[in-house]
């Protein structure tokens, strides 16, 4: 709820800090961003975790990163979303990776770079939220 309230004032923030900081050519890419719908979902879902998650990803295997947050198996999907009891809105976001390495998830679920963190967690509004883990 309080995230969704300052929605514009952290894109802002986010934007600025992105401009300062690095360019979006730094940050990974989804290979199938041209091809899927599901990271240009228009909300955000609750922050799991103020800090993101370093993980191994495969080249060429698809992933399903949970927008959401309240999966059980953070970063990725468990299929909590599909329970109707909970009314979410978001659905997993589908990525593949270029290249076999470790990569940097989302776990804040606030990055503009679904799936990949891109420091939004570092700002007040997430770090002053309220997340499943506890810090
Ligand atoms: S963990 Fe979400 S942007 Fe870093």
């Amino acid at each position: 709820m309080l995230i969704r309230a300052f929605r514009p004032l952290l894109q802002q923030q986010i934007k600025i800090s992105l401009c300062l900081a690095s360019t979006s050519s730094d940050l990974p890419k989804n290979v199938l961003e041209d091809k899927i719908t599901s990271h240009l979902q228009k909300s955000n879902g609750t922050v799991y975790d103020k800090k993101p998650f370093k993980i191994t990803l495969e080249a060429g295997k698809k992933y399903f990163w949970c927008l959401c947050g309240k999966s059980k198996a953070q970063p990725f999907c468990d299929g909590t979303h599909n329970n109707t009891f909970l009314k979410i809105k978001q659905r997993p976001v589908k990525f593949e990776v270029e290249a076999t390495k470790d990569y940097w998830l989302c776990q804040c679920k606030q990055t503009n770079m679904r799936p990949f963190c891109d420091g939004t967690h570092k700002t007040k509004i997430v770090q002053e939220a309220t997340s499943t883990v506890r810090q």
